[in-house]
């Protein structure tokens, strides 16, 4: 399809939200019959408690698309209605089509064009920065942005350094144009010289699937947990003070942060760092884990169900992910 004329927008807003995680809930009491920790380590290193995991077969398009049909039901929209379709994920359900396409296969959003972004954990806020383009320049009206990962396919469940810090989950928000509030500012960022750090080796064009990459276990995710810890609190704090600038907003009037879930204390250096008050900190990593793009998307709507954002609050995302990227947003909702 092609799109459809629409009016310059000074701003563009959320219209509504939606997430869906998997059933099946991996409690660190699980972990330790599967590798060599303990509840007490995962929590105190990590704040998690548990994770969902997708199901045989279930791929990050399912879950995505039952997020997005929670997002349509809270815009009191159709899927129709859709003209765009941003899927910001790692782990797609297969290298090709896109996601966005099995998404919108899917849900049924049979006028929306549709693609795929990959920036790791930071996706969901690198793909609402995108979809914020075309609304604002008229291009489309309503697109759908979605966050989500099954990244436990990628997980190497005998390494206990990466195996207890991730989940699988969804998130979706339909951006439109706004009415008041909307995004006030925004920040993308790159260093491509810490691509080591955290990656997944195989499985790519640079080394294509074979018996020798599985048997090296080269397709699973590996980490430098200890430099990436660092990096993330440098690269959220500065992010974020950088977007309060931009939108000319003092932290002192924000209402709500909605930082990346990887682990609180990461979180908690963050929010130090900026002299930021703990009690405006939306957590909930803890049942859900490091859910990599969808994480952001997820926490943002769970603080707006249990009412910690309410209109015109003043609200910042915060993310960072493997690349390394980053990227924050301030928003009045
Ligand atoms: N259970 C028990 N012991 C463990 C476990 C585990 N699951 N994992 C590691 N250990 C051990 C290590 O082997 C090490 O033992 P040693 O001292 O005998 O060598 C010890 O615990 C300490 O290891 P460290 O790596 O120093 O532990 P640290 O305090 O740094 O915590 C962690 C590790 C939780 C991974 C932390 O570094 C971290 O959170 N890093 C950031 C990870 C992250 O957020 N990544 C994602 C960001 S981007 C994105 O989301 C894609």
């Amino acid at each position: 399809m092609t799109a459809k004329s629409n009016p310059v927008s000074a701003r563009a807003g959320i219209a509504g939200l939606g997430f869906y995680v998997p059933q099946r809930v991996l409690s660190n009491r699980d972990l330790e019959k599967m590798v060599e920790t303990s509840d007490e380590w995962i929590r105190t290193r990590t704040g998690i408690v548990e994770r969902h995991i997708a199901g045989q077969g279930e791929g990050t398009s399912d879950l995505s698309a039952e997020a997005a049909r929670r997002a349509l039901a809270d815009a009191r929209m159709k899927a129709e209605d859709i003209d765009l379709i941003i899927a910001a994920t790692t782990t797609p359900d297969m290298p090709l089509p896109s996601c966005a396409c099995f998404i919108q296969e899917k849900i049924g959003a049979k006028n929306a064009a549709a693609f795929d972004l990959g920036a790791a954990c930071a996706g969901f806020v690198y793909a609402l920065v995108a979809a914020e383009q075309f609304v604002k320049t008229g291009f489309y009206r309503n697109v759908l942005v979605i966050g989500a990962d099954v990244i436990s396919s990628f997980i190497d469940w005998t390494d206990r350094s990466t195996c207890v810090l991730f989940g699988d989950g969804a998130g979706a928000a339909i951006l439109t144009p706004a009415g008041s509030g909307g995004i006030l500012s925004s920040v993308l960022g790159s260093d491509g010289h810490y691509t080591d750090l955290l990656k997944i080796s195989a499985g790519g064009s640079k080394m294509p699937a074979s018996p020798e990459t599985v048997t090296h276990k080269d397709h699973y995710l590996k980490m430098s947990g200890s430099e990436v810890f660092k990096l993330a609190v440098r690269g959220m704090a500065e992010a974020v003070n950088e977007a309060l600038e931009k939108a000319g907003v003092k932290k002192e009037e924000v209402k709500c942060l909605i930082p990346h879930q990887a682990n609180q204390r990461i979180i908690d250096a963050v929010v130090e760092r900026m002299g930021f008050p703990k009690e405006k900190v939306f957590v909930n990593l803890q049942k859900y884990g490091n859910t990599s793009s969808a994480s952001c998307a997820i926490a943002l709507c769970e603080a707006v169900q249990e009412g910690k954002i309410k209109k015109k609050d003043k609200i910042v995302l915060a993310t960072f992910g493997s690349g390394l990227v980053w990227g924050a947003m301030v928003m009045e909702w």
